[in-house]
């Protein structure tokens, strides 16, 4: 299985795991991984850096681009001064 089906699960696991580890531990995020939202879930659950394998085959590779400008959106939004003020924010 790959895609959209994982990502509830895989927000699930990020999370215990951030929060079994106190945020220690480096987490990549993997599983449905496919717009700014699923990033952002699972780097606020605690992933310090995500991988995408469906989305890239489904939307072509300019979704990575996608990504990053919602992420870098998301970020200002949210008053961040960077990205890794969001890692784990879920859980403040
Ligand atoms: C066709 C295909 C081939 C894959 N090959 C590998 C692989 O060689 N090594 C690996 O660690 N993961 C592999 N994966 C797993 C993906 O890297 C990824 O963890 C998984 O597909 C979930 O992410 P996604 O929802 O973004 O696809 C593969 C997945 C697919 C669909």
């Amino acid at each position: 299985m790959s895609g959209r089906p994982l990502h509830n699960r895989s927000i699930e696991v990020i999370d215990l795991i951030y929060q079994e580890t106190d945020g220690n531990l480096p987490i990549v995020g993997v599983g449905g991984i496919e717009s700014k939202e699923t990033a952002w879930n699972a780097i606020t659950s605690g992933a310090s850096l995500i991988q995408l394998y469906s989305a890239l085959v489904f939307n072509g590779p300019s979704v990575a681009s996608s990504i990053v400008k919602g992420l870098k959106k998301n970020t200002k939004e949210n008053n961040f001064s960077s990205i890794s003020e969001a890692i784990g924010y879920k859980h403040i």
